[in-house]
């Protein structure tokens, strides 16, 4: 949604603060701005654009000073204009505040700030807190004025009037060592570095400058200093002790590493996020087995992306361990799911702090669910609230676009579909291993694929960039695969691309077909007779209609030999992995699709990395 960053720290901090929200913009990236404390009060500067336009525009690290807080927006509440644009100031300019999250109750709050004679200056719903803590502050006698904690007393008076969601990090005059943040729903760390402590939405925001955070969690506040911070429920004032964590992501993992975008980097870097998955702890795998087979009913829940990757593990489920756990998206989970506490409720989220899965999975345990979650960012939300997590070790996904999460995911549900199968008598230990030969084996064929193939994908992703609708087919497993291919060119191309079971096709959607429409046909190996045939039959019948199709398939004869006007030929290779193979070759046609359309690739328009509203 949008990011949050902040230093206490002993020297100049423009330039580290300028760094942290570079690595922040992934999380909102419409407008951003700093707010420096220095000797002569809080300097902000703020703009629309990226950060390098607005630092250009702003100069945004020139402000001297030892302690300061900054933002990258992604607009909610009010349009993408400067004033909207964080740091938000109080009415002298003595408070300066962020904030990540949607505040439910501003309107009213707002009416009776007015009345009380505050100035608004933007329409966001944030700017009525750093009024409300003014508000409380001068509102406080002289003498409370003067004690130590006047300030901390003031945002939390503050604090509990908001309903709805934040993460919030304030600096004041009145304090000129101590930023004050607190949060409830939208995720806040703080980063320990010995001289100069950080907060951050997430540990990309200090990455570079410590591996040891602290993750606060729901209406817990913190006042961090250089070198001291503390931590307090919101509710009771009273202190929290809190583990340290120490992060186990490189700030290199979090660099472009000479690639142009990190969307590629990320791409090339499925081979190696294969392997981790594959090394996923077998007593986590055997775990979440247990669980499901345990549990009378699972539900799959994920999002966008994450919602596919769990209809991808409910193929799994049903075809490799012959069980029926279905996927049901986030945002509609509410609305299907039947819970008891027979029920598992298996979350997938690369953020670990998408709102819609977060709520869903919360909805879950309070009706008594059993609850896991797999998770690529240690400290999330997801990751805590769940009863048993799995970390997938992907390392940091930059990209707004999820590519390497999402395969690592599928990789994870695929080997527990494959424990499961074992204890069902549905394969035999012989078989078993046998089926993890082939998949040990991924890492290298993506590799293939990707050294092989990219430079015919970008050829022929250029060729048809001019195509503005097409249709991703596939049956059986390869038909989450579409929807998910599907997904990525919608968002990183900006171009319509719908998803469909290939079988459906001749129930409606035929009727568009022409020599205009496009489509991709995701075929299997011929090794999987029967998908094979119903596929190619569903092919067949664009092709009569003159429809122009391209194949992704795995080099097998076809009766037919011009099936496909263009074909991406993969190496053969076993079933259970295929799949895979045609999602890389789909990320890559989207990948350079967009770029032939001049796309902003890591950051397309309207999308942020996590999104935590509803
Ligand atoms: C698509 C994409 C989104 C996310 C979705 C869930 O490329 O990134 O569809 O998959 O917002 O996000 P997470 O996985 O963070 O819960």
């Amino acid at each position: 949604m949008c990011g949050i960053s902040g230093i206490a720290g002993f020297k100049n901090i423009g330039i580290p603060l300028l760094d942290s929200i570079r690595h922040l913009e992934y999380r909102g990236y419409d407008s951003c701005g700093i707010a420096i404390l220095g000797s002569h009060g809080i300097e902000v500067r703020k703009n629309i654009g990226s950060v390098d336009e607005v630092n250009e525009r702003e100069r945004l690290s020139e402000p001297d000073g030892k302690l300061g807080i900054a933002h990258t927006r992604w607009a909610t509440h009010g349009g993408v204009t400067k004033e909207n644009t964080h740091p938000h100031l109080s009415c002298k300019g003595d408070f300066a505040l962020v904030h990540n999250g949607i505040i439910s109750n501003y309107q009213e709050l707002k009416k009776e700030l007015t009345r009380e004679g505050h100035k608004f200056h933007s329409e966001t719903d944030t700017e009525v807190i750093v009024h409300l803590v003014e508000k409380y502050f001068k509102s406080s006698k002289d003498s409370v004025r003067q004690a130590h904690d006047a300030v901390e007393k003031a945002f939390i008076k503050a604090i509990k009037r908001l309903e709805g969601t934040y993460a919030v990090a304030m600096v004041t005059i009145y304090e000129k060592d101590k930023i004050f943040c607190a949060k409830k729903e939208s995720p806040l760390v703080i980063g320990i570095g010995g001289d100069t402590n950080y907060i951050g939405s997430d540990f990309n925001a200090f990455i570079d400058y410590t591996k040891n955070a602290v993750v606060l969690d729901d209406d817990e506040y913190a006042v961090v200093s250089k070198d001291r911070y503390f931590i307090k429920n919101t509710a009771n004032g009273e202190t929290v002790r809190k583990k340290i964590t120490e992060i186990h992501w490189d700030s290199d993992m979090a660099k472009k590493g000479g690639y142009p975008h990190y969307m590629l980097k990320e791409i090339y870097e499925q081979p190696q996020c294969v392997i981790n998955a594959l090394q996923v702890d077998k007593l986590l795998i055997k775990k979440i087995s247990d669980m499901i087979i345990e549990s009378k009913k699972t539900y799959l829940i994920g999002v966008g992306t994450t919602y596919y990757v769990s209809l991808i593990g409910e193929y799994q489920f049903s075809s490799v361990a012959g069980i029926f756990t279905p996927a049901i998206s986030s945002d509609e989970f509410k609305n299907l799911a039947h819970i008891d506490k027979n029920t598992l409720v298996i979350a997938l989220s690369q953020s670990g702090e998408t709102y819609d899965t977060l709520n869903a999975l919360k909805y879950a345990k309070n009706k008594g669910a059993k609850t896991a979650a797999i998770v690529n960012v240690m400290g999330s939300s997801i990751a805590r609230l769940a009863d048993y997590t799995i970390l997938q070790g992907s390392g940091p996904e930059i990209c707004v676009i999820s590519t390497k999460a999402a395969l690592s995911q599928m990789i994870i549900l695929l080997m527990a579909a494959i424990e499961i199968a074992v204890r069902n008598k549905k394969l035999t230990v012989k078989n078993k291993t046998e089926i993890e030969r082939h998949i040990s084996h991924l890492p290298e064929i993506i590799q293939r694929v990707l050294n092989e193939k990219s430079g015919f994908i970008h050829t022929i992703a250029q060729k048809y960039s001019h195509i503005n609708n097409w249709l991703y087919l596939g049956r059986g497993k390869y038909y989450p695969i579409a929807l998910e291919s599907s997904l990525k060119m919608k968002e990183v191309a900006y171009v319509h691309a719908e998803g469909m079971p290939a079988g459906f096709l001749k129930h409606g959607t035929i009727a568009l077909i022409d020599e205009n429409l496009y489509s991709i046909m995701f075929m299997p190996p011929k090794s999987d007779e029967d998908l094979y045939r119903l596929s190619s039959g569903s092919a067949e019948e664009i092709k009569a209609r003159k429809g122009f199709i391209i194949g992704f398939h795995f080099g097998d004869k076809r009766e037919s030999e011009k099936l496909f006007n263009e074909e991406i030929v993969l190496p053969k290779v076993p079933d259970i992995i295929a799949p895979f193979l045609e999602l890389v070759v789909a990320q890559l046609f989207a990948y350079f699709t967009a770029v032939a359309l001049k796309r902003n690739i890591d950051k397309p328009r309207s999308l942020a990395k996590s999104v935590t509203v509803a």
